[in-house]
Parts: C-alpha cells; sequence; structure tokens
C-alpha cells in the first residue's frame, strides 16, 4: 500500500445530492480507513442547499459503512473523518461564491495543497462550476505538484456535437491532463481484468477473433423503473445513460487489439482505434422499447408514459438493442449485440462471448454439432467468469453435457472486493487516467450512436411497448445475418 503524498483537499461539488453521499463519501472514506490518503487531508462539500457542517456530516454518515475498520477503531476513524469535512452553500456559477470556498479552504491551510474537484452535479451546471472556478482563479495548469484535477460524470453531453462543445468549454478552463472523465464501469474488479484475461493467459488471443468466435453479447438489464429520475432519464434515454458510455468501453476492452504496453496511453489508443472500426448504427440494426404497465412480483408496475413528469407520449427509449460491426480483420463479420434495458426481468449485466460450433461431434452419430463453449464475465450481480464447455458425465455410458468451468470471485476471493469508486479515486490522486476516457474516445463513442439519436429525436420514433418485469421486445431482426 502507498499513501498518496502530499498535503490534499477534496471539493465535491453537488454534495448535497445521491452520488456524493451514496458512492463518493463512501469511497473516500474506505479508502481513509486502509490508509491511502495523506494526513494533511481535508473535504468541502459544496452545493445549493443550505446545509450547517453538522448537518452535512449527518447526511454523509448514513451511508459510511466500517467494512474496513471493523470494531471500536471504526467510531474513532469516522470522527476524525467527519473532522475533515466542511461544507459551503453557494450557487454553482457565482464566481464570488467560489472565492468564498476558497477562503474557507485558506482557513486553517498550512501549505498549498494538491486540489481533488469532484464534480457530483448535473451536466447543465458543468460548465457554470468550471468557469466560476477558473474565474475565482482557483485552478491551476500544471500537473506538477500542487496539482489541480476534476473528476466529471457522465453523461459527456446529449451527442457528438455537445459533447465536442463540452470538452472544448472544459479546455478553457482545465487542460487534458487535468480531466478525469469517469465511467464506473471501468473501476469494477471484473472489468479491470478483461485486460489480464486476454494479455496474461496464452489460450485466449489465438482463439479471440473471427475465425473462433460467433458472436458477442454485451448485455445490462435492470429491474427498475424510473425511481424518481424523470428530470434526468426523459431527456437521455437509455442509449445515451448506459450504451455510449458503460457498454461502449467495455466493447472497446473486448475489442481491442493487444497495446504496446499496459501505460493509460497505449491502452486509451487501442481502444480508440477499435471504436473508430465501429460503423454507425442505423435503425435496420437497433431495436428501441419502452416498458408499458404490468404486474410484476405481485405489484402493480406503472407503465413509463405513466411515470411522474413524464409526457404522456414521450419516445424515449428504455431499451435499446444494437448489432455492432467491427470492421478489421479480427473482427470482421461477427455481431457485437449490444442490449440495455430498464424495468426488464432481472438486475444483471455481463459479457457472453460465443464461440463458433465445432464441425463434427466425435462423440455421438445422431447428434451432428456439439454445443458451442461460452466465456461469461459476469459484471453484476455475483461477479465472475464463467467457462461453458462440454463434459463427460460420469457413468458407463458416454453422455456430454454443458458444464461450467466457474471463477465465482465471492467465494474465489472471500476478501474485500474495492467498490469501484475507491479504484478510480486513488488513480485519480495518483494521476494513473487509464480507466478515464480521453476526448477521442468519447468522439468515437459518441459517433456510433449520434445518428440513430438525432433519429429518434426528430422522427419521435415510436418504441416496442414490452411489459414492466419482462425481457424486453423482441429482437430477431438484428440477430439475422
Ligand atoms: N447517482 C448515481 O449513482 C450516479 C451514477 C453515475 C453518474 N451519475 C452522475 O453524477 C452526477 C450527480 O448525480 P446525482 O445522482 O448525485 O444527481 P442529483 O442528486 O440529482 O444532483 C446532485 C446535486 O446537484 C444539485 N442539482 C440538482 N439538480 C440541479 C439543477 N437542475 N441545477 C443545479 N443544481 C442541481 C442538487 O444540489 P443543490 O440543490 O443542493 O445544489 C443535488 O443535490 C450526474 O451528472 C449524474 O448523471 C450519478
Amino acid at each position: 500500500m502507498t499513501k498518496i503524498s502530499g498535503p490534499l483537499d477534496i471539493v465535491v461539488m453537488g454534495a448535497s445530492g445521491d452520488l456524493a453521499r451514496r458512492k463518493i463519501f463512501p469511497a473516500l472514506f474506505s479508502l481513509f480507513c486502509q490508509g491511502y490518503l495523506p494526513d494533511q487531508l481535508r473535504f468541502f462539500g459544496f452545493a445549493r442547499s443550505k446545509l450547517t457542517d453538522d448537518e452535512f456530516r449527518g447526511r454523509i454518515t448514513e451511508h459510511l459503512t466500517c467494512r474496513y475498520a471493523p470494531g471500536e477503531s471504526c467510531a474513532d476513524l469516522m470522527s476524525d473523518f467527519l473532522s475533515r469535512c466542511r461544507y459551503m452553500a453557494g450557487n454553482y456559477g457565482s464566481s464570488e461564491d467560489m472565492l468564498d470556498l476558497y477562503q474557507l479552504m485558506q482557513a486553517e491551510k498550512r501549505c498549498e495543497a494538491n486540489i481533488l474537484f469532484y464534480f457530483a452535479i448535473p451536466p447543465s451546471v458543468f460548465l457554470d462550476v468550471s468557469r466560476a472556478l477558473g474565474d475565482a482563479g482557483m485552478i491551476r495548469c500544471t500537473q506538477e505538484e500542487p496539482w489541480t484535477r476534476a473528476v466529471i460524470e457522465k453523461p459527456f453531453g446529449q451527442d457528438r456535437e455537445s459533447s465536442d462543445n463540452l470538452t472544448c468549454e472544459l479546455g478553457k478552463v482545465f487542460t487534458e491532463d487535468a480531466i478525469y472523465r469517469i465511467d464506473h464501469y471501468l473501476g469494477k474488479e471484473v472489468i479491470q481484468n478483461l485486460m489480464v484475461l486476454r494479455f496474461a493467459n496464452l489460450v485466449f488471443e489465438p482463439i479471440w477473433n473471427r475465425h473462433y468466435i460467433e458472436r458477442v453479447w454485451i448485455d445490462w438489464r435492470e429491474d427498475l423503473g424510473l425511481e424518481g429520475r424523470a428530470g434526468y432519464f426523459d431527456s437521455y434515454g437509455v442509449i445515451r445513460d448506459v450504451m455510449q458510455n458503460h457498454l461502449l468501453q467495455i466493447l472497446a476492452l473486448i475489442a481491442m487489439d493487444k497495446p504496446q504496453q499496459a501505460s493509460a496511453q497505449h491502452v486509451r489508443d487501442e481502444k480508440v482505434k477499435v471504436l473508430r472500426r465501429i460503423s454507425p448504427v442505423t435503425l435496420d440494426h437497433a431495436v428501441l422499447g419502452q416498458y408499458g404497465a404490468a404486474t410484476w412480483r405481485d405489484k402493480d408496475r406503472v407503465g413509463y408514459r405513466q411515470e411522474p413528469d413524464v409526457s404522456p407520449s414521450s419516445c424515449t427509449p428504455t431499451f435499446c438493442a444494437a448489432r455492432l460491426e467491427i470492421d478489421n480483420d479480427r473482427w470482421r463479420g461477427v455481431p457485437f449485440i449490444v442490449r440495455a434495458g430498464k424495468a426488464m426481468n432481472a438486475k444483471e449485466n455481463e459479457v457472453r462471448i460465443q464461440f463458433r460450433s465445432m464441425e463434427s461431434n466425435l462423440f455421438s452419430s445422431g447428434r451432428r454439432t456439439l454445443p458451442p463453449n461460452e466465456l461469461v464475465v459476469r459484471i453484476q450481480p455475483n461477479e465472475g467468469i464463467y467457462l461453458g464447455l462440454n463434459n463427460k458425465e460420469p457413468g458407463h455410458d458416454l453422455t456430454l453435457e454443458k458444464r461450467d468451468l466457474d471463477l465465482r470471485y465471492a467465494s474465489a476471493y472471500p476478501g474485500m472486493i474495492p467498490d469501484a469508486y475507491e479504484c478510480l479515486l486513488l488513480d485519480v490522486m495518483e494521476g494513473d487516467k487509464s480507466l478515464f476516457i480521453r476526448s477521442d474516445e468519447l468522439e468515437a463513442a459518441w459517433d456510433i450512436f449520434t445518428p440513430l439519436l438525432h433519429k429518434i429525436d426528430e422522427d419521435k420514433l415510436e418504441p416496442d411497448l414490452y411489459p414492466f418485469g419482462s425481457y424486453g421486445p423482441v429482437i430477431d431482426k438484428i440477430l439475422l445475418d
């Protein structure tokens, strides 16, 4: 374990919000308990809500857990952590309010600290905050210590043009080196393991191509409806919320060529290369859906259009399945089926790599082909890696069955599996950008979905209705070769 060097101030913009309370402060507390954070350390929360320091501390305490500090030590660590937390109410676009924040940060300060700004705010105020910070002179342009870094949460724009505009405007305040575009999926253990699985094991690389792989599925299903997030979701939809970022990032790690080195630059170069080889998705290669009312798990569920604050004529897709094709020698002709849906029959996120069938079956004259092998990377729940094999069932007869080689993380690694935000926050403090999205990756990812998104918005395309709690609409049309 290496302790982060130097004094550090962490400023969370939008500190009254859900992400700050449920994810960021708990992750910071975990890192604090594990001894990663420097001794000279302070936290500042900033948002419009009028809260005292104690009210703010009360709010974040609700989600702090003692998993890294069991027993009596936890209470001491918690009180030490909370005593370092200060809160200031202000307006996001006001440089005067940012100057007040600066004054607060100057108080009790012993020397210049590194500053990490975390933008846990809606995208509509990203630019207001950065301009106000810039105008207040709070951003240093050097990457030498003491540094200033900014973590930005998705969504990064609404399409290619707005994303480019955001990149350009943020670039007037922060250098690209100082911007950390976070996609928390990249911090998940199984996702971090994808490169190791592919490039630290001899067995996969020779068969990781169109000659041996028939199809790749990247699936994200959620068994919840809007849960009060209409304001955000109705103007974004599932493609912008999940597919353009999380699922394309996973796809890039599955499909990219081997980087020359495991450095941030080389890995991200390869991700960009493969994303640029994917043609924009057309409507022929996409199925759009929206959930409708149904009784599920013994409860009546409203349909999307009946959700509070959603227009009864909203065409926002809550489901999308898209067939992506990569035009390079490794993947030409292999469909990557990327599918995401809300209000479905389960909460599940996985990658399923389907290998081709063997040409002959040595073991049965009756059955010509054997079931193909499958490699499954389960991201949630029950993260793990499963390899589906044909196996002889024990007994005197020669009976074949399909069985999994099963690397379930919970049993293989019964210790603590760190939360994605812990890993990513630590990387920001260490200046490691491997798991953050570079601006050219973002451009390439938007290019894949922007034409489809424009068509959906301009033509008000009517999505297929699927019942809440179901498997979603039929997607056969995109599976046919
Ligand atoms: N929640 C998650 O799990 C999650 C996951 C991935 C990404 N994100 C992204 O992280 C960011 C923050 O998420 P969140 O769930 O914490 O959001 P949130 O709770 O809706 O908003 C965070 C804070 O921003 C302020 N705010 C809300 N709406 C605003 C508006 N229209 N104008 C100005 N300020 C507003 C509120 O604070 P005040 O009113 O006190 O100023 C609120 O407490 C968003 O960009 C979101 O897309 C969230």
